[in-house]
């Protein structure tokens, strides 16, 4: 197709591209007359396919066309403007007996109309006007993505967790880039391969290969070059059904001026090509989630070495400790089975695994004398022991990751009937995890071989366990212990 694109005044007036459509060309010729000196880019077709063409590589802004053109209409040229450039003001021309025609197009999304024949201060006045309009609606959308990115910013802030981080990222961007996909790579710290990290958004499964071929095609190049990259399939009929990647932007993760992977949107369905506008919206987006996940990252590898570290504490307290070799450990497995037979959630039975380690930390400050004593502890012994729980408190309560652990610590040796220890809590005043925690420890203390005894079986610890139901033990965590061994679940150890 031969498109007759004519520029009849350099580009004066950033960003107020005019499209004149009109397929006689002496019209066109005193269009040109009127506007000349003007400060606007004219470009002008002569028919439906010119417009068409110029539409879709070209930003316009001011459509202003003929009612009728030989190959269509200005409904159509109304309807392709829209489609492609949704903010875009469509002017119609028109004789005056089409003028009801002119004005049932206006409630079809048209914003003006000019009855033939007009003088030049009219099409003037017209397009100051649609200019002035163009000009609310950018100061509204840039008003409206600054408040989008400042909650968005603000939620990242906030988001500590990687994968509820990830999340955040993939759907915001998915959400005000109009996608239909949206996906996170990361480069591999050992590799330095990109690898797909996370992902968003509904699409054909026959066309999913094609997706993420696209998207670690586009990643690659981006970080081989540092620089972000828009994609508009050239070939693509923008108007068609077909499934296929429309159009995309990548925009890099930098994180201490190293590309550590990339944030990619995709229009499938969506049938607008992206902007370079929304590829520096990207940017902004894709430059505060690096950090948040540098952050994120940092939090991770902060938490993972104090609860090394943590670990490596409860392995010296068990080595001080030759009662209790193992406990910690047996301890978790326990609790886990109790906590499954209980019904608790997934973020409870991560608080476990820290509250099992951790739950006899205090006793780093018992003296050996008392800790490793063979036989029964005496009073004054007992009031140092009995400290254990609060001490442990002390310990972990000004670190955060670790507070979860404080009701295991500080609640496992509390009893139902208010006897217990360090605040003689009673009934349901007791945390869950200290409820949990009473049924465990007498269940391995029971079971555990001890220097002075072999450690006794599961069935008499059960026993024990059921006795003590609503005295030293919540009965629901009897309960959930009883059932727990019907089914078979509590025979570990080979006890
Ligand atoms: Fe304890």
């Amino acid at each position: 197709m031969i498109v007759k694109t004519e520029q009849f005044t350099d580009q004066i007036k950033e960003g107020t591209i005019v499209l004149v459509v009109d397929d006689e060309p002496n019209v066109m010729a005193v269009l040109r007359e009127m506007l000349e000196g003007e400060n606007y880019r004219l470009l002008t077709a002569y028919s439906l396919a010119e417009a068409r063409s110029i539409l879709s590589r070209e930003n316009i802004n001011i459509v202003l066309t003929d009612l009728i053109l030989g190959d269509g209409s200005g409904a159509d040229i109304l309807k392709e403007a829209a489609r492609i450039h949704p903010d875009c003001k469509t002017i119609i021309m028109t004789g005056r007996p089409a003028i009801q025609e002119a004005i049932g197009l206006m409630k079809q999304g048209a914003y003006d109309y000019l009855a033939k024949p007009f003088g030049m201060e009219t099409l003037k006045m017209a397009l100051n006007k649609a200019e002035e309009k163009i000009r609310l609606e950018r100061e509204n959308i840039q008003l409206r993505e600054m408040m989008s990115f400042y909650r968005i910013s603000q939620a990242m802030g906030t988001a500590i967790e990687l994968d509820e981080l990830l999340k955040l990222i993939l759907d915001s961007s998915a959400k005000e880039f109009e996608s239909d996909v949206a996906c996170l790579y990361f480069v591999d710290k050992t590799s330095k391969q990109l690898a797909l990290k996370a992902s968003t958004g509904i699409y054909d499964k026959s066309i999913k290969d094609l997706i993420f071929d696209h998207c670690l095609e586009i990643s690659q190049y981006t970080t081989a070059t540092g620089e972000p990259s828009i994609y508009n399939d050239p070939d693509l009929d923008y108007s068609s059904e077909e499934l296929g990647v429309k159009s995309s932007l990548c925009q890099p993760l930098k994180a201490k001026g190293q590309i550590t992977g990339t944030l990619i949107v995709i229009r499938i369905k969506n049938p607008h090509p992206f902007t370079h506008g929304q590829l520096t919206g990207l940017g902004l987006l894709a430059s505060k989630a690096a950090g948040a996940i540098e952050n994120s990252n940092l939090y991770e590898d902060l938490k993972d070495t104090y609860v090394a570290t943590v670990e490596a504490l409860a392995t010296a307290i068990e080595a001080r400790d030759s009662y209790t070799r193992g406990h910690t450990e047996r301890v978790y497995v326990l609790s886990c089975i109790l906590a499954e037979e209980l019904g608790w959630d997934e973020s409870k039975l991560g608080d476990l695994k820290i509250g099992g380690i951790l739950h006899d930390i205090g006793k780093i400050a018992v003296p050996d004398a008392i800790l490793n004593k063979p036989g029964p502890l005496t009073k004054e012994e007992f009031e140092i022991m009995r400290q254990h729980p609060e001490q442990g408190a002390r310990m972990v309560e000004s670190i955060s990751f670790l507070r979860q652990a404080l009701p295991y610590i500080l609640s496992h040796h509390e009893r139902h009937d208010g006897k217990g220890y360090p605040f003689g809590l009673e009934g349901d005043e007791i945390p869950y995890p200290g409820r949990l925690l009473a049924v465990v420890d007498t269940i391995d203390a029971i079971t555990s071989d001890r220097p002075y005894r072999k450690g006794r079986s599961m069935a008499k610890a059960i026993d024990e366990v059921r006795r003590n139901a609503g005295t030293q033990f919540h009965p629901e965590v009897v309960e959930a212990c009883l059932k727990a061994y019907e089914k078979g679940k509590l025979e570990y150890n080979g006890k």
